[in-house]
């Protein structure tokens, strides 16, 4: 069979890897793809990007599924082109995606179907959003309402700063439309999970569980990115807290989305935050919906999953879910994803990248900000690669990871060195 992946990242890649490890599949196309999937038979590469035509390929290449990467393609409406063309697709119609391209319509959806989440006031004037800052003091979460590529987020220390991102998104219009609306919102503590889970309407199976490290710099400090490394599990999520996460967040996320007349099919990603104490009574409130998967959460979940995926996105997308099963490697995986220079401001592009480690099953470089030059490997975006490890430990994934990344050459890269941190046993211990 023949598959369709739409992106071209770090995720796309990893998602058409393991897809084309099946038996069952002899292409996978990836739409735009990058130079590391250009580089992996069976995958190939389809520099399209409108929908109409997209369908076009997709019906002319026999493609039996498509699978969706990104956001942004999804809050355009992608699921409801292919649907409406008789094309099998897995991924939110443009209404269910609004639960991440509009923070307002989450935060609402979630007060009303009781999903526990930060308190919250909307604005689109600054004087008003202004005011309400002051009145709560800091710190305080100012978010851009619309899609903002991960710069949507100041998680601002003093009033003053809070203040300044409101002149930044309501008086600059530095965001343009997507920070045309803000939201602002409570500062929770605590520590930060992902929870993955696929959907089919009416169902749900989840993914394992994972952690990403937001922020560019070690010790979590620095400006927040698209993600700078990941790994799974995440230890965080003990089975008695997956049991509440269930229960308290991902079941009334679709009975909620159901009851509104939009039962929620797609990945569907919930960043929580997980509050101290002991796990009967720790808060959990969730931050953020995605109608997709997380990158880089994507490549170290991908490499403990065993089973067939084309089989789990046959039964995502007939409704099935209810009978799929994934099995899941015991092991650990972790990604460290290396950053051209200057990301996330302004990335630098075109470095030659030269020294990839060989690729095996317990070590993938998985590309991102990559493209190929005629036959040379060049950084084409802010993130450019994540390499991906699965071993015995999260320190041996981490130790594995480094002695890769270490490896690989590009003018000005950059990446942490302490992926994972929270899931190692503290030094003293
Ligand atoms: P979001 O896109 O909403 O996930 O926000 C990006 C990042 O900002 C999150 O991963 C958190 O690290 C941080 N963040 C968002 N909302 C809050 C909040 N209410 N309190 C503390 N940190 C937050
Ligand atoms: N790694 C965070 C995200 O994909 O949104």
């Amino acid at each position: 069979m023949k598959i369709l992946v739409i992106g071209g990242g770090g995720r796309e890649h990893a998602l058409a890897w393991h897809l084309a490890k099946s038996p069952r599949v002899h292409k996978v196309f990836v739409a735009p793809g990058n130079g590391g999937t250009a580089l992996a038979s069976p995958l190939q590469n389809v520099p399209i990007s409108d929908n109409d035509a997209l369908i076009k390929f997709a019906r002319d290449e026999s493609v039996a599924f498509t699978v969706v990467g990104p956001e942004a393609p999804l809050a355009g409406g992608i699921v409801d082109a292919f649907r409406a063309a008789g094309l099998k697709i897995f991924g939110p119609t443009q209404a269910e995606a609004q639960l991440e391209s509009s923070k307002d319509y989450a935060k609402a959806f979630m007060v009303r179907h009781t999903i526990p989440t930060a308190r919250y006031q909307t604005f689109t004037d600054p004087a008003q959003a202004k005011a309400y800052i002051t009145s709560q003091g800091a710190p305080i979460v100012v978010k851009a309402d619309g899609l903002a590529a991960g710069k949507g987020v100041v998680v601002a220390t003093s009033v003053d700063e809070a203040h300044s991102a409101i002149d930044a998104m309501l008086g600059d219009g530095s965001l343009g439309d997507a920070g045309a609306r803000v939201v602002i919102e409570e500062c929770l503590l605590g520590e930060e999970a992902s929870f993955i889970v696929m959907c089919d309407g009416n169902h749900v199976l989840p993914l394992a569980t994972s952690q990403d490290h937001k922020r560019l710099l070690d010790g979590d400090l620095g400006p927040n990115t698209g993600g700078m490394g990941a790994y799974s599990p995440a230890p965080v999520i003990t089975p008695a807290l997956h049991n509440r996460i269930m229960r308290e967040v991902i079941h009334p996320t679709m009975a909620g989305m159901a009851k509104d007349g939009l039962p929620y099919s797609g990945f569907l990603y919930a960043g929580l935050m997980i509050g101290d104490g002991p796990d009967a009574t720790r808060t959990i409130k969730v931050l953020e919906y995605n109608c997709r998967m997380g990158d880089p959460e994507t490549q170290p979940i991908m490499m403990r999953i065993k089973s067939d995926l084309t089989q789990v996105f046959e039964q995502a997308i007939a409704g099935k879910l209810d009978e799929a099963n994934i099995d899941w490697d015991r092991r650990c995986a972790m990604g460290v994803v290396m950053a051209a220079a200057n990301y996330p401001a302004t990335p630098r592009l075109d470095d030659v990248i030269e020294h990839l480690p060989e690729n095996t099953d317990e070590l993938m470089v998985f590309h991102a900000g990559t493209r190929l030059d005629g036959d040379i490997l060049k950084t084409s975006g802010g993130r450019v690669l994540c390499v991906t490890v699965l071993a015995d430990s999260i320190k041996r994934a981490q130790a594995a990871a480094y002695a890769a990344a270490s490896q690989v050459r590009f003018e000005g890269k950059q990446y942490r060195s302490d992926i994972g941190w929270r899931a190692l046993p503290s030094p003293s211990e």
